[in-house]
């Protein structure tokens, strides 16, 4: 008899019930903008993965990619009001909350991604920044990796500083990139990441600059007809929760999410250039873009004279102590 059956399902099921109470499962969700094809869209799937599995189905990551849930500009306070668990803006974007950390993006301030890492392992450094996030409920867990940004434009090559006079092009929000391209004459426009390919597709901005993985993932280059490989700057993120929500889980399961993290981290470290050369192949098969240029050492000299001025300009805001740090890495 069916109500029977229905009645022994019920009483069987009770204890079910009972037992996941006790063992919540913890949902962390997890936004970005980029694409899953990407050093940060990687990395994000991977720490889903690892997550769920140390902590044997306990949390449940939701990894929202390509600006799904947030845009660049509203990812942070989603984060402070734990709307969202886990955000990796770049570095650049974590600047409009902390000004210091637009230490990131002075042109030509770091020779190489281990430059970087120095850097944030540093306790100047990095150690600085981490500490600054707890004053407004963030706390930063990891430093992820992308790498070396690159230039494009639709008019014509960028070889010289001149030759960026006039032309428009989209700066993540940051004071420093503005005036980097302030520094060589150029017209800067912050915008979200989800809105440049219809703004390079529709004029409204000449040019941009970005990693190779982004570029490609995003099919700027389908849309720009020249690129310069000029790693003038560096694109990495901070991945970051809210200091509550993390500090408010149980001892054991931050501990196996802190592994989690770490094991994506050293992925990201071993894989994120990789990953841009591939990318830099692809754009070549594609051949859609009519030039890329490799920057001289002549060039890359004339663009460093020029960009130079922003350290100044920057130095009250971001601090000396910072730069000073930055510059003695390098030399
Ligand atoms: C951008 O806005 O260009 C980048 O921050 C996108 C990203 O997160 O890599």
């Amino acid at each position: 008899d069916k109500s029977e059956d229905v009645d022994t399902n019920t009483k069987d099921s009770e204890p079910a019930t009972e037992t996941l109470k006790k063992e919540e499962v913890i949902v962390i969700k997890f936004s970005h903008v980029v694409a899953e094809d990407t050093p940060k869209g990687q990395a994000a799937n991977m720490f889903k993965e690892l997550a769920e599995k140390y902590t044997d189905g306990r949390v449940e990551v939701e990894v929202f990619p390509n600006s799904q849930l947030y845009n660049d500009d509203d990812v942070l306070a989603a984060v402070q009001q734990n709307n969202v668990q886990l955000a990796a803006p770049s570095t650049s974007k974590v600047s409009k909350l902390f000004p210091q950390w637009t230490i990131f993006d002075f042109p030509f301030a770091f020779e190489d991604v281990a430059s970087v890492q120095a850097a944030m392992e540093s306790e100047e450094i990095g150690g600085k920044l981490f500490k600054m996030l707890t004053d407004q409920d963030l706390l930063g867990l990891a430093m992820w990796d992308n790498g070396f940004k690159q230039m494009t434009l639709d008019d014509h090559p960028l070889y010289m500083p001149e030759d960026f006079e006039g032309q428009q092009f989209r700066v993540m929000s940051s004071k420093v990139l503005e005036a980097q391209f302030e520094s060589v004459d150029a017209v800067p426009t912050p915008m979200p990441f989800s809105e440049v390919y219809s703004a390079l597709e529709q004029g409204v901005i000449n040019g941009q600059e970005n990693t190779l993985s982004n570029i490609y993932s995003k099919k700027f280059h389908e849309v720009q007809r020249y690129m310069t490989i000029s790693n003038h700057g560096y694109l990495g993120y901070a991945v970051i929760t809210n200091d509550k929500f993390w500090n408010g889980l149980p001892d054991n399961i931050r501990e196996q999410l802190q592994k989690a993290l770490n094991e994506t981290t050293q992925w990201v470290r071993e894989n994120g250039e990789r990953l841009n050369q591939e990318n830099l192949d692809k754009i070549i098969a594609d051949d859609m873009l009519e030039e890329i240029h490799y920057l001289t050492n002549e060039q890359k000299q004339a663009w460093i004279d020029v960009m130079n001025v922003v350290y100044e300009e920057y130095e009250d805001e971001v601090g000396a102590d910072l730069i000073n740090a930055v510059k003695e890495l390098r030399d």
